[in-house]
């Protein structure tokens, strides 16, 4: 089968493409693009004129929540939502019940996914065992079992000798460390950013200082070690001279944030929306423009969405008892492409933050146009408005603040190998 899709801007960040053509797709394969393609042969035609036609994204922070968790999403509904939002590759957080801390979880995860995933899977494994940050994980067993990193996500590891140990032990097998920055010791029964409105609310505030030192730590750690370190979802400005000073000193580091963090502050929980309860909390308006300032200078390289889904058994209970987390995978392109709108990054350098970047944190290749290559492509509308109402998520939870807005841009088709899903 031949598919040509006519006419759209053609955008990849692996082989620096910015034009606007026709791309040929044969048996699943890419066959060649160009700024004409004449086809004399049988072909399906997909009109693409005012569309974006870039490579599938790579969201490196999903909560998937199987095995343990399937009231909340499963690998096909946690899949079925990644492609709708164009993220044709992810990486899934080990915070499962059991967690991911074994061969054969890891190995019960790919099993599953190849029965019932729409994209392609790579499973994230814990540090420590339990991820109650006593204990390493085997490294060598869950890397054979296709592990691609290593992460205690909702979790520090605090103790600082531990954390060394793993980055020395992780290099060997060349599994990436993945550090939820949050020192517990400061945020201890925090619900929402530290300041004026944790006060107002009454709520136990999540202080600037739990993450930035624990980025410090964790930096000093990879410094020391020469270990790869992936910083995740940051969202304060104190970070920032930090990163700029690892960048400087050639740290192996990289830092990701996530579309909340530079779109929402925490006016958003005002009231108490439980909605709006994650972590790390939403910050201020100044951590925003912050973020937004790392992204451009690119101290921040990564933009994941730390998909965190949650039922109203979770969510529809008092602040205090209300889990972290709001779902993001049909947010990741549409908030994303903000930043393009407000001139902070151009189409290049967003799709590096989103494709290219993210799969160089876990050493995959990404998603690209290369004749040959199997065909995972997304079309995007960056003009096309929609309301986020609960039946246009494909999630199984429909935890966001989001719901009721507008968003401007959206995932129109997917054509992953064979198959063309009109969204
Ligand atoms: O808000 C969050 N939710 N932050 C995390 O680090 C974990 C996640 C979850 O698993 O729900
Ligand atoms: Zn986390």
């Amino acid at each position: 089968m031949r598919i040509l899709v006519r006419g759209g801007r053609i955008i990849d960040p692996s082989l620096g493409l910015d034009f606007v053509g026709d791309l040929l797709i044969e048996e699943g394969k890419i066959k060649g693009l160009a700024p004409k393609i004449e086809v004399t042969e049988e072909v399906r035609e997909i009109d693409a004129k005012g569309l974006l036609v870039i490579p599938g994204l790579v969201d490196i922070h999903v909560h998937l929540r199987e095995p343990g968790e399937e009231w909340k999403e499963d690998l096909e509904s946690g899949t079925r939502a990644a492609l709708s939002g164009g993220v044709l590759r992810l990486a899934c957080m080990p915070n499962t019940k059991p967690p991911n801390d074994s061969p054969e979880v890891t190995t019960y995860i790919l099993e599953e996914a190849k029965k019932k995933a729409y994209v392609t899977i790579y499973p994230i494994a814990s540090i420590t065992k339990g991820q109650l940050g006593k204990e390493l994980t085997e490294f060598g067993r869950l890397k054979r079992a296709g592990a691609v990193a290593l992460s205690d996500d909702g979790k520090w590891v605090a103790d600082a000798s531990l954390m060394k140990k793993a980055l020395l032990y992780a290099k060997n097998f060349d599994l990436p460390i993945i550090s939820h920055c949050e020192d517990p010791a400061l945020s201890y029964k925090g619900q929402i950013n530290e300041g004026n409105l944790s006060a107002k609310l009454g709520l136990k505030g999540i202080p600037f200082s739990a993450e930035t030192i624990a980025v410090v730590r964790d930096l000093l750690l990879a410094k020391e070690t020469q270990s790869p370190l992936h910083l995740a979802h940051l969202s304060v400005k104190e970070n920032i001279p930090f990163l700029r000073w690892a960048k400087e000193e050639g740290i192996p580091f990289s830092a990701e944030t996530c579309p909340h963090y530079f779109t929402l502050t925490e006016r958003e929980v005002d009231g108490y929306n439980t909605l709006a309860k994650v972590n790390p909390p939403l910050r201020t308006e100044e951590d925003v423009q912050a973020i937004k300032i790392a992204l451009k200078e690119g101290l921040i390289e990564v933009i994941a969405s730390d998909h965190a889904p949650h039922s109203p058994l979770e969510k529809e209970v008092e602040f205090e008892l209300a889990s972290f987390g709001m779902i993001g995978l049909q947010f990741l392109l549409p908030l994303s492409f903000n930043l393009v709108r407000e001139g902070l990054l151009n189409h290049l350098k967003l799709f590096e933050y989103l494709i290219t970047n993210p799969s160089r944190v876990l050493k995959i290749d990404p998603p690209c146009f290369q004749e040959g290559r199997p065909a995972e492509i997304v079309l995007f509308n960056p003009e096309k408005e929609w309301i986020v109402t609960p039946e246009v998520l494909q999630s199984k939870s429909k935890n966001t603040p989001l719901l009721g807005r507008t968003l401007k841009g959206k995932v129109e088709a997917v054509i992953l190998k064979e198959k063309v899903f009109l969204i």
